[in-house]
């Protein structure tokens, strides 16, 4: 596959401007198309998704989007072993840009021992080596995080074939979201004053249902591209616990951001409009953002390339360069001697 040719892998906010049209570049061969064909039909008893870092958020995406309605378990696997529940008839979508993490080669060991289906997803390294399993390959020369359109649409595409659900238009959902985020104009505030309001302060990303990754893929991308400290939290579990710890922040400005959708239930909604309600009366500033799009992934997406845009704003804000990840390195290195 060959990459737009306006992207410069340099530059992270031109590869976060291309995230629309990254949606719509990588095309599944139909070797893959027909393997996920053959084991609908053969029928497997789940779908495993390996990986980590910037390797496992569209894993965690395709879980939060598709969990719901799918008939066989869809699970996600961030560590050395896979637990015992996944055998032999089990599909297991491991995904490393790199292709040499290795916690992801230490699942893939094991789902080759235990002789599951699997569909390897890398741009090379030693899961780029010539297999039996199949490979979907991505470019070289990127940064894992900025793959994820590339890695979502490939395994968005492989899960929907695999348990039957409608097929996503890519070409559509790529219009939609420059004409949604040309010019910002849907959202309160730009990415760039949305970073001014959050630059010095700690932001946690505050997530229900679909909008969970969402949440936790803000998190990652203001660590890892303004170097900066984020959290994220899960409603309804945070109102069980994070809202008695907000009391007492001993002196650093948290600004909770709640990230909201129009597919909140009754209750869903009620309790972020009352903990929103609870954070202001605590003094803390909180956000609301409110998702664009009609559709659960409509709405992943335009919040996902909106705050993704917030946290380069925050790099250079900050002075930092987004594309490094000079501890993220340091330490792979330090494991392998
Ligand atoms: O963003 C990053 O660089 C990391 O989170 C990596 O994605 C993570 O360390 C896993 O590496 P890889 O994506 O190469 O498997």
């Amino acid at each position: 596959m060959t990459l737009p040719s306006t992207i410069d892998p340099q530059d992270m906010r031109n590869l976060v401007d291309h995230f629309p049209q990254l949606l719509n570049t990588l095309q599944l061969e139909k070797t893959i198309i027909n393997l996920c064909k053959d084991y609908r039909k053969k029928g497997i008893s789940g779908i495993c998704f390996l990986g980590m870092g910037g390797s496992s958020i569209a894993g965690n995406y395709v879980k939060a989007l598709l969990e719901q309605s799918s008939k066989i378990p869809i699970s996600l696997v961030r560590d050395y072993s896979l637990p015992t529940s996944i055998d032999t008839d089990w599909l297991v979508i491991a995904v490393s840009y790199s292709g040499n993490t290795e916690e992801t080669l230490s699942g893939l060991v094991q789902a080759k021992e235990r002789g599951c289906n699997i569909i390897r997803i890398t741009s090379g390294g030693e899961m780029g080596q010539e297999s039996e399993d199949p490979i979907i390959r991505l470019p070289t020369g990127l940064q894992p995080r900025a793959t994820l359109p590339l890695m979502l649409s490939a395994i968005l595409a492989v899960t929907e074939i695999l348990i039957g659900s409608n097929r996503t238009d890519f070409g559509k959902l790529e219009s939609l979201i420059i004409t949604m985020n040309s010019s910002w104009k849907e959202w309160d505030e730009t990415p760039k004053e949305m970073a001014e309001s959050l630059f010095g302060k700690v932001p946690i990303f505050i997530g229900a249902n679909h909008l969970k990754p969402v949440a936790y893929r803000a998190k990652c991308q203001v660590n890892e591209n303004a170097k900066a400290p984020a959290f994220y939290s899960e409603i309804p579990e945070a109102n069980h616990n994070e809202i008695e710890g907000f009391f007492d922040i001993y002196g650093c400005k948290m600004i909770p951001i709640f990230l909201r959708s129009q597919h909140e239930s009754t209750r869903i909604a009620r309790r972020l409009d009352i903990t929103y309600d609870l954070y202001l009366e605590m003094d803390l500033s909180p956000f609301k953002i409110q998702a664009q799009g009609q559709t659960l992934l409509e709405e992943m997406l335009t919040l996902t390339h909106y705050l993704d845009s917030v946290s380069v704003e925050l790099a250079y804000l900050g002075d930092v360069d987004p594309v490094s990840v000079e501890r993220i390195q340091d330490l792979k290195h330090r494991l392998s001697t």
